[in-house]
Order: C-alpha cells, then structure tokens, then sequence
C-alpha cells in the first residue's frame, strides 16, 4: 500500500493566475483543437455518449456548432447505424443517393415516402435509374387519382433545371435563386442521378461556417462503442456508415479488454479515428495510445451522475486526473494524442480550467440533457420544467438497456447477475436537470467564456493558455468569494 503525498485537485480547488494579455477583442482568439490526432475541431466540445444526451438530433445541432456529438451505444447496431447515418444525411452540399421513387409507382407509394422520411420531394427514377423527373408534396397532396403513376403528376426532366457534378456552392446558389427553385438535383452526362443539392443546406451552409464537416461535407459524428462479443461487428457497420470516430467507452478503460479492443479495431479499421476510455492516470492512457487510441477519454467518476467514486471508493478528482493523463503521454514521447476531460464541467470556467490543464476537448452530459437536442420530452416537476438524465451505469438505464437486448450494466458484469435487479450495483443515478431550450445557447455562452478565458490566459489560442497556465489553489472562503455572494436573489 502506498498514499501519494499531493492533493488530488478539482476545478472548483482552483484558479487560473490572469496573465499580461495582447488581446483587445474576444474575436481576436481561435477556440480551434484536436479532437483526436486525425480530427480538428473548431470548438473543444463533445456531448456524452449518454441515453439523454446524445443521439442524431445533439449530434447535428452540435457538428453545427463547430464541436461533435458522439451517439450512445445502448441500442441496436442498426438503430445506431440509423442514428450516424441521420447526421451523415442532414445536411452536405451533394446529399449522396438521395431518396427516390419509380415513374410507374402510385402516387400514394410517392406520399407514404414522403411522410415515412420526412422530406418535401422525390427524385422520379425510371426502370434503369436514371432520372426521369421530379415530384413535390404539391404534386401529390391533391391528386384525385392516387393510384395513377408518379409519372402523371412529376415535372418531367425536359423541363427540369439541373447541375452537372463538380458545379461549386456559389454556382448552386446562383442556379436555385434564379430559377426559384428548392431542390437541384445532379445528373452525369448519361442522365445518371448522382446526387441533390437543396436550396435549405445551402444555406445552411452560410449559417454555419465553423460547422464541423468530413472530405465529402457531410457534418462530422462520433459512435460509441463496448468491449463486448459483438461490438467489432458495430463497429464496422458505424465505420461504413460513415461514422468519422469510435469511441469506446468503458467505466474502466485501464483494463487488458479494453486494450485488447482498440488492438482489434486499429486492426480492423486502420484508417479510422479511435478515441478510447475512461481513465485517471498516465499509464492508463499511455497504454491505449500505444494501443492504437488517437485520443485518450479521461475522467473517473467527476460526472454529475456519476457515483462510482461512492461505490468502489475509486477515482482521481478531475483537474489532477487531467495532468496526470497529459503528462504521462507527453513523456512517453505521445504528446500528440489529444485528451478529451470528460464529465464534471458545469460552467465555461471549468471548461477553461480543464483545457488549460492539458485537455484538448471536454465532454459534457447533464448541462446538454436539459436542452431540446437531448432525446426525451420536457417535464413539469414542482412547477418548473426539467428533462430527465441518468447516469449509462443507473439502474434505471440497466433496466432500459434489458429493454432493447443489450444487457450490460457495467463491461465485466456477466448476463447472468442481471437476471435479478436486486443484484444489480448501480454506479450512477436518474436524476433531473433543468430545462434549457436549445443546446446552441448554452455553447454560444461556453465558447464565450472561452473567449475570454483565453484572454485573461494572455493565449491566442488554447495550445497558448496550456503554456501559460499557472493554477493557484484556494480555500473555502476562495470558493465562496468566486460565487456571487452577499446579494439576495431576484
Ligand atoms: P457530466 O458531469 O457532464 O458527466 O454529466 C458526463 C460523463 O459522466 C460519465 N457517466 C457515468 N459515470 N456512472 C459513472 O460513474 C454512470 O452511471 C455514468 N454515466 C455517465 C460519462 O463519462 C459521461 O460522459
């Protein structure tokens, strides 16, 4: 047994010393990171691979954002692989196979699409799948004849205006604006439908610029994934649904399964980013990296459901956690490998903190559950309106996760034990979280606390405020003094 002689530190232990700033604006700072050693993001924001916090909706809203959402793994591979693929297709300049429907099939097939995808029209193939014409929900909402083929309401494609592949965004918006038209579709010389270009993700593209994107414009995602016997098959299927990053998730990464499945997907799938975790110490993340991690997940019971701490009396509080895991792969010579500080931020500082203790990126849970991007519907709980989270480790998730046939609670749990509830450990719990409208708001005030954070830092960038950062540790009256304090509330 050995007791390390230095306090394990958490951010509300400390405070970042101001520094001599060249800043005048806020503007004048790049909130830009790694999020892995392959992806740059421009803000260091990821939400959780929880139930109530991220599935395509958080996933979108936060690509659009700059930052990127990572889809939870409690579901099917082919409900998770519908979940990727949803981000993949909600906006990119060309939407790739875009939805389509034969000439010669009833209109009513051509409504039931419609209303099944949610989209306002169809590409009008004919039998060989080249593009015949086009049909919109006007053409269709008021035929008389619903058995009459697609083909007597379409516009034919003689009289459609199309692009030919390669055309640019700018000439795309030209061609939509003059003709007054919602959807270009692409065609190739041979009158090959190759793709969509619609008027609502061009200009989303101008709404969005810092919006995170892959090669082909589509908005960047995350999938999680376990260690258990049939996770190598999920994630291959994310992988070809286009999913830009792994990230396997384990309470325990520090463990030989988890090593050993990074081993195996680095294998597998060599050209895709993996992000591997949970860990608190230097070796734990130096060993995944060599693993084959290209970045490192850190934070051992910090979240605000989290009470793995309380139950097996582990973990290392989350700013030591940090420097330990940074410093531990800078010397082993993998200071490249970013470190995303997940679970613990409640507010932008903690979020400064934690970037300036090492981190790359941070991982947020209950601050984005609240938000109308998370699944599940607002509640009314003693008069105000709140959202539920719970901890992937709660037994309410357990119970939840039965539900859909994936029945691990924690990673090494065997099947069996869950047979029976009263045996289950929780390591986390349900809990409620207000409700916060929609999730841009809440990362329009954290990157604005960045912002300025970088300025106090005297850093231009984050790489800078890690340079500079130097922590002072306070007391309870510090605590109290950096709250609001001898006020009433309003
Ligand atoms: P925040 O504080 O942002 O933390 O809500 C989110 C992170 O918490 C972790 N997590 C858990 N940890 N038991 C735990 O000990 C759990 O049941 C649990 N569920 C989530 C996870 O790392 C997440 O990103």
């Amino acid at each position: 047994m050995k007791i390390r002689n230095v306090k394990g530190l958490t951010f509300d232990d400390v405070l970042l010393l101001p520094k001599r700033s060249s800043i005048a604006s806020r503007k004048d700072v790049d909130s830009g990171t790694m999020l892995s050693e392959g992806i740059r993001l421009k803000i260091p924001i990821v939400s959780a691979n929880m139930d109530t916090v991220t599935e395509s909706s958080m996933a979108i809203a936060l690509a659009r954002e700059g930052g990127l959402g990572v889809i939870h793994r409690f579901m099917t591979i082919e409900q998770q692989v519908k979940q990727v693929e949803k981000v993949k297709r909600a906006e990119g300049f060309i939407i790739e196979n875009p939805y389509s429907i034969e000439a010669e099939y009833p209109i009513s097939q051509a409504l039931m699409m419609m209303r099944s995808r949610g989209v306002g029209g169809l590409m009008v193939t004919d039998s060989r799948g080249d593009l015949a014409g086009i049909v919109t929900h006007r053409d269709v909402a008021m035929a008389l004849e619903t058995t009459a083929p697609v083909s007597s309401v379409m516009t034919p494609l003689k009289k459609m205006i199309y692009a030919r592949p390669g055309i640019s965004p700018e000439e795309a918006k030209v061609l939509l604006h003059e003709h007054r038209l919602e959807k270009l579709p692409v065609v190739d010389v041979d009158g090959r439908l190759i793709g969509l270009i619609t008027a609502q993700d061009v200009l989303k593209r101008e709404h969005h610029p810092q919006a995170s994107k892959d090669g082909r414009e589509r908005l960047r995602v995350g999938a999680a994934v376990g260690v258990g016997e049939s996770e190598l098959e999920r994630a291959t299927a994310l992988a070809a649904a286009g999913t830009d990053v792994l990230v396997l998730d384990i309470a325990h990464g520090h463990a030989d399964h988890c090593i050993r499945m990074v081993e195996k997907i680095h294998k597998a799938i060599p050209e895709l980013q993996i992000i591997a975790g949970n860990v608190a110490s230097g070796d734990g993340a130096v060993e995944l990296a060599r693993a084959g991690a290209n970045g490192i997940k850190v934070g051992i019971g910090p979240g605000s459901i989290c009470t793995t701490r309380i139950v097996t009396g582990f973990g290392v509080p989350q700013l030591t956690a940090i420097m330990d895991s940074v410093a531990g792969l800078k010397a082993a010579g993998l200071g490249k490998v970013p470190v995303i500080a997940d679970g613990g931020i409640k507010t932008s500082g903690d979020m400064v903190k934690a970037l300036a203790a090492g981190a790359s990126s941070v991982m947020i849970g209950s601050l984005f559950a609240g938000c109308d991007e998370a699944p599940g519907l607002p509640v009314i709980r003693d008069g105000q309106k709140v959202k539920v989270v719970r901890g992937m480790a709660s037994l309410g998730a357990a119970i939840g996760r039965k539900a859909v046939g994936n029945n691990l609670i924690s990673d090494d749990e065997s099947a069996e034990s869950q047979e029976d509830w009263a045996k289950v450990v929780p390591e986390g719990v349900e809990a409620v979280v207000p409700y916060r409208g929609n999730v841009s708001e809440i990362i329009y005030q954290l990157v604005g606390g960045l912002r300025s954070g970088l300025s106090y830092g005297g850093a231009h960038n984050i790489t800078e405020l890690q340079e500079n950062a130097e922590f002072i540790e306070i007391t309870p009256a510090g605590i109290r003094e950096s709250n609001y304090h001898d006020v009433g509330k309003l």
